[in-house]
């Protein structure tokens, strides 16, 4: 089978090293790519939204399916895309339908879906440039701190936590008023502050059936002890030990269950991952978010612990079958520390060689921002390269993922050396 994937981060390297693993897997491209998965497939260098160039790739290399790495395609209807095209409708797109991926593409979408549904989440109101008076009052109804949430996609930037009144009004202001995350924040959610430790929940559907994969926890922030600027992600555990048993069992029960019913009922075409970002409040899951992709760098610590063919998932995905599938998970732990440019998630230089990457032993180097040029690996990004380590105890893979960190170098490379930290 020819598959494409598209994206250029550490998950598609991740999804690229899974799939090329795959005897079902006669040739990969992924679109455009990057040094790690210019080893194992052949990159093609289009962007994820040129639906256009995505076809003309399509037709003219023989791609039988489509795997979609990142939201923004999805948003912007990459499925829908294929399925309303005569020489395309037949190829398989892994992802949701356009409909569907609103669950990611509006917070007030996603939270009307979850109240529907009865899904735990934190209680809120949403507000539009019309209506800035009502959202000052409703903060003042509040305790502190305060969660504000622009509707729209904002690169991961659109939550705002506050501690001040004042300060929230002014921001709730300028969101909506001055369009602070532009279109995006035209509408935005204030919602009831949750307290507890987050983790994510990771489930396959092929909009009938569902498999839950291993959960997984990310360390958002910038700098050690979680302080600093909230970032794409700086490493990655899975599973999570706090994770029991028993409160699997509600998170299925609870959220999985009527979120996959969800989608049926309210008739949103969904073959693909959901990412489910939970807080744990006392001994209950809560919803903070859905995406409708992996999680990255998530993805670099659950698709290494599943024993499963890849391709026979997604074609499972694709054709329906996946209650025929049996979930194989590799019992040892898995861990990723993400190497990152000097000054990220602010301003960084980029082109910088990477080099020692010969004498990892031991790890996955998963590579995200990172490139070729002249024969030589270079970071092209903020986020550069996850090291995914296994372990018989999530210290064991840590201290493997460190080992090899050392032999690796970049000027003004960066990472947080305390993964794990709060386990
Ligand atoms: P999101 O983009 O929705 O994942 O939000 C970014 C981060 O904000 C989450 O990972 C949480 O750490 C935090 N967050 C979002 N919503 C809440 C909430 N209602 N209460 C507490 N923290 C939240
Ligand atoms: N690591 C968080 C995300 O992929 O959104």
């Amino acid at each position: 089978m020819t598959i494409l994937i598209l994206g250029s981060g550490g998950r598609e390297h991740t999804f690229a090293w899974k799939t090329a693993q795959s005897p079902l897997c006669t040739k990969l491209y992924v679109a455009p790519g990057n040094s790690g998965t210019a080893d194992i497939a052949e990159n093609i260098n289009i962007g994820v939204t040129d639906f256009p160039a995505i076809k003309e790739l399509v037709l003219s290399k023989g791609i039988e399916m489509v795997v979609v790495g990142p939201e923004d395609p999805l948003v912007q209807g990459v499925h829908d895309f294929f399925l309303n095209d005569e020489e395309l409708k037949n190829v398989p797109v892994i992802g949701p339908e356009k409909a569907a991926a609103e669950l990611e593409g509006s917070k007030e979408f996603a939270k009307e879906f979850m109240m529907r549904h009865n899904i735990p989440t934190a209680a809120y109101q949403s507000f539009d440039a019309s209506t800035v008076e009502e959202g000052f009052k409703f903060l003042e109804s509040l305790q502190a701190p305060y969660v504000l949430k622009a509707d729209g996609l904002a690169a991961g930037k659109g939550v705002l936590i506050l501690n001040d009144l004042d300060e929230a009004k002014a921001e709730l202001k300028s969101m909506l008023v001055d369009a602070k995350f532009g279109n995006a924040s035209a509408k935005v959610v204030i919602e009831e502050f949750l307290d507890g430790i987050e983790l994510s929940c990771f489930v396959l559907t092929d909009g009938k059936n569902y498999k839950i994969l291993p959960t997984a926890k990310d360390y958002k922030r910038i700098g050690e002890g979680d302080t600093g600027l909230n970032t794409g992600g700086m490493g990655a555990v899975s599973p999570v030990p706090f994770a029991t048993e028993e409160f699997l069992s509600k998170i299925e029960e609870r959220i999985v269950k009527p979120t996959v019913e969800g989608l049926q009922k309210d008739n949103l075409p969904y073959k693909g991952f959901i990412f489910i970002g939970l807080i744990k409040v006392g001994d209950d899951p809560k919803v903070i978010e859905y995406n409708v992709r992996m999680g990255d760098p998530e993805t670099e610590v659950v698709l290494p612990r599943l024993k499963n063919d890849m391709v026979e998932i997604f074609n499972a995905i694709a054709n329906q079958t996946l209650n025929e599938i049996t979930i194989e998970i590799d019992e040892r732990a898995a861990t990723t520390v993400m190497l990152v440019s000097g000054g990220y998630p602010e301003g960084y230089e980029k082109g910088k060689e990477i080099t020692g990457l010969d004498q990892v032993e031991d790890s996955i180097p998963f590579h995200a921002g990172a490139d070729y040029k002249d024969g030589k690996v270079v970071t092209t990004g903020g986020r550069v390269m996850a090291i995914t380590s296994y372990g018989n105890t999530y210290s064991e893979a840590l201290k493997k993922s460190y080992q090899n960190i050392d032999k690796l170098h970049f000027d003004k490379m960066n990472y947080r050396k305390d993964i794990g930290f709060d386990l």
